[in-house]
């Protein structure tokens, strides 16, 4: 028999405490949606595929819709609405805007999310393309994204640390 007791769940989001509570089998994103007016992790396909919903948990890019809330106890979630560093995320903001990375922006803070993941741990231009590869755009073509993230990785090689 299905489980449809609520759980208690506790997190930090965006560096506030959440507790919450919660049926077992409800994704994170419709959790952070919801539950905690988090906008910008979107569900696309719902199944994996489009990246739309992508969240860091714990430093880490993840599907939020293929987590159910109750597994992200105790986990550390950021969204695109407050990435870690303020200044990584206004100069992920600045150069996607310049290199006209956004046009429907659906897609655009699962970006966001692989970008600062990209940058805080200084990937190799290979392995950053490889990684933006998870997430899907119907608009932009991808080379405005990779052209932002080349840049952004560009400065942080300059500046010796973040962006
Ligand atoms: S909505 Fe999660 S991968 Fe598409
Ligand atoms: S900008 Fe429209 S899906 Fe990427």
């Amino acid at each position: 028999m299905e489980d449809t007791e609520l759980h208690t769940v506790s997190f930090k989001l965006n560096g506030h405490v959440q507790v919450l509570q919660v049926a077992p089998r409800r994704s994170l994103t419709h959790v952070l949606d919801q539950e905690c007016g988090m906008k910008s992790a979107r569900v696309g396909c719902g199944q994996g595929d489009c990246g739309s919903c992508t969240v860091s948990v714990d430093g880490v890019p993840i599907r939020g819709c293929l987590l159910f809330a109750v597994q992200a106890d105790g986990a550390d979630i950021r969204t695109a609405e407050a990435l870690a560093d303020p200044a990584m995320l206004a100069a992920i903001r600045k150069a996607f805007k310049k290199h006209r990375a956004i046009q429907c922006g659906y897609c655009t803070p699962g970006f966001m999310i692989l970008a600062e993941y990209i940058l805080r741990n200084a990937l190799p231009l290979d392995q950053a393309v490889q990684t933006l590869s998870a997430n899907l755009c119907r608009c932009t073509g991808y080379s405005p994204i990779v052209s932002a993230v080349t840049e952004l990785l560009a400065l942080r090689a300059e500046n010796g640390c973040g962006p």
